[in-house]
């Protein structure tokens, strides 16, 4: 009879154990839902613009929150606690904006002091008092993976089309929750730009925001030449250590920021501003020098699969203006979008290919960059065919089909996955490990910098050139 207890008891401890191990992985709760459940939720939230982006920090510590509130009520206040009645909370206090109506502001407010592997709850001080507590789960910050969706493109105008525009939503609700339910251990999601379609619509956030997903899950947002369209994108995001440079103008910015041993830079390739793109550049990695990782995010694809890279827009101005800061910091990798084409190029280095980076391998302290194209989340198919080129390690042909790529790094290694969004069969893998720092064998950025002021110059004539034909044609492609 002993014994019998002492081997239920071994079980139970056994499985209470398991639960905890299971539960410390299951970082977000199930926000599954059918398609009816969607749209109910999509009929109920639709008319709102209230609902907040929580986004990246300048570091793994902070998280920055953003919502629209009214002008005459609006305090910008967020509190954070680690129980979930909210008792011991800390509050934070940012600031009001304007926003693209009198009526509103955007409030915008920074958590700081976010520790690692740890359950946190969170309220923001909305137009109906203190919203709901939503519970945020951090991860670790040396090791950890984070994931990578493009072209989420929401669109569909919801005073036309709202059926169109619930069915994309649904697209992105499920995309996340088969991502997440299969890797909860994912600590913020990027996007290469193309969040919204038309930029101009407070609808297109307001579906982006609907899957409760996002209320755990934040998001590292580039601009891409859809949102350009109009300036929706500024009172819908709080990116950190945003860039305006000195000839930036309207929307144009970029931003950088640190996750464990990774420096994002986050450029707003529909500028063709060298100079402001290569001093975001410097400032980032300037402030971080220990970083293992540099890693580059812009919406349009260089080096990604189809035909579209022999546009000259992308080959030759995109291409001369980003190239050169890619080389000058010493880049890893670099994700891109735009083309709805999935992709990954080999290892690159001025445009040439200085070695093979072939799926399923690993290659340690290699030469050259790897380009990422990603595929696009809600406005499936591609624009064009299909076409690999030389460069061309992996594209995927199924552009109908969704996919989402997730990222880890430890602490030596990066591995960058690629996976069917529907159900998350592996198409594409690489794992780089890094053996050496970046000062182990540091680029000779002398002459670069010389010929980069050639670029600079250019760039900010086509800048002038591009007002005068955005004004004409009303907005960016
Ligand atoms: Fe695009």
């Amino acid at each position: 009879m002993k014994r019998i207890f002492k081997v239920t008891a071994l079980l139970l401890s056994l499985m209470i154990a398991f639960q905890c191990v299971f539960s410390s992985a299951a970082a977000f709760d199930d926000k599954s839902m059918t398609q009816e459940e969607w749209n109910d939720r999509y009929a109920q939230l639709r008319d709102e613009n209230t609902l907040p982006t929580l986004c990246v920090g300048a570091d793994e510590t902070q998280l920055n929150i953003c919502w629209h509130a009214d002008a005459k009520t609006a305090q910008p206040k967020v509190r954070l606690a680690k129980n979930a009645d909210m008792s011991g909370y800390v509050e934070f206090t940012g600031e009001n904006t304007p926003a693209e109506t009198q009526e509103q502001v955007v409030c915008r407010v920074t958590m700081t002091g976010i520790e690692k592997n740890t359950t946190y709850y969170y309220q923001w001080l909305g137009d109906n008092g203190w919203s709901e507590a939503y519970k945020y789960e951090s991860k670790g910050f040396d090791s950890y993976k984070m994931m990578l969706i493009g072209d989420i493109q929401i669109g569909g105008q919801s005073t036309d089309n709202p059926e169109e525009q619930s069915r994309i939503g649904y697209v992105w609700q499920s995309v996340l929750d088969e991502a997440l339910t299969k890797n909860p251990d994912i600590s913020f999601l990027l996007s290469p730009g193309d969040n919204t379609s038309t930029g101009k619509a407070a609808d297109e956030w307001q579906t982006l925001l609907m899957p409760e997903y996002t209320r755990s899950l934040p998001l590292a947002l580039a601009i891409g030449n859809h949102d350009k369209k109009g300036m929706m994108y500024e009172y819908y995001t709080h990116m950190p250590n945003e860039f305006f440079g000195q000839y930036f103008t309207g929307l144009d910015r970029d931003f950088w920021f640190r996750y464990g041993d990774v420096l994002y830079l986050v450029f707003d390739a529909c500028s063709g501003s060298a100079a402001d793109h290569r001093a975001m550049a410097a400032e980032a990695v300037e402030a971080n020098p220990d970083a293992k990782w540099r890693i580059g995010v812009m919406h349009q694809g260089l080096y990604a699969p189809g035909i579209a890279m022999l546009e000259p827009e992308t080959n030759m101005l995109l291409n001369a203006v980003f190239q050169p800061i890619y080389e000058m910091y010493d880049l890893d990798i670099v994700f891109t979008g735009h083309t709805h084409m999935q992709g990954r190029s080999n290892f690159i280095s001025d445009g040439v290919v200085v070695g093979m980076a072939e799926s399923g391998k690993t290659y340690k302290d290699p030469n050259g960059i790897i380009y990422l194209n990603t595929n696009a989340c809600c406005d499936q198919g591609s624009m064009e065919d299909m076409y690999l080129w030389p460069y061309t390690a992996y594209a995927f042909e199924d552009a109908d089909v969704t996919t989402y790529s997730t990222v880890e790094f430890t602490d030596t290694t990066m591995s960058v996955k690629t996976f069917r969004g529907d159900n998350s069969e592996l198409l594409d893998s690489i794992t780089i490990e890094k053996t050496k720092g970046f000062d182990d064998n540091p680029v000779s950025v002398f002459f670069r910098t010389l010929l980069y002021k050639v670029v600079e110059f250019l760039g900010l004539v086509y800048m002038k050139i591009d007002e005068v034909v955005v004004s004409i044609r009303g907005g960016h492609f």
